[in-house]
């Protein structure tokens, strides 16, 4: 039987704008990390909220992420732009670079570590 973990909870789905972004701490590794949430309808992509380019945090203030108006994130340290659903940056400093990805779930609702 496989029960949830509720350590592995990270946010609730409808607290994520549907094409936007949201920022959670986890513990990975056994250690904190930041990420970064994208949703796009009932599937969320998450990404370590370190930018491949000089390893800064991508949000200018904990959870506010700049995007272009086609919906790329971008960094707010140097602007390195990503495609938000594969993570890769197709602009800026570190174009052809990629953002780790780390595996979530969406399951009643809920985003947790997968
Ligand atoms: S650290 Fe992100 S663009 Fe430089």
């Amino acid at each position: 039987m496989n029960i949830p973990d509720p350590t592995s909870a990270l946010i609730d789905l409808d607290r994520i704008p549907d094409g936007g972004f949201a920022e959670v701490e986890a513990v990975l590794d056994g250690g904190p990390e930041s990420l970064v949430l994208y949703r796009a309808g009932n599937r969320v992509h998450a990404w370590l909220n370190v930018c491949p380019h000089a390893g800064r945090r991508l949000d200018w203030a904990p959870g506010q992420f700049l995007k272009t108006k086609d919906g790329l994130l971008v960094c707010a340290a140097h602007g390195a732009t990503f495609e938000p659903g594969s993570g890769e940056c197709v602009a800026g400093p570190c174009r052809g670079e990629s953002l780790r990805a780390v595996a979530v779930r969406v399951a009643d609702g809920t985003v947790s570590l997968a």
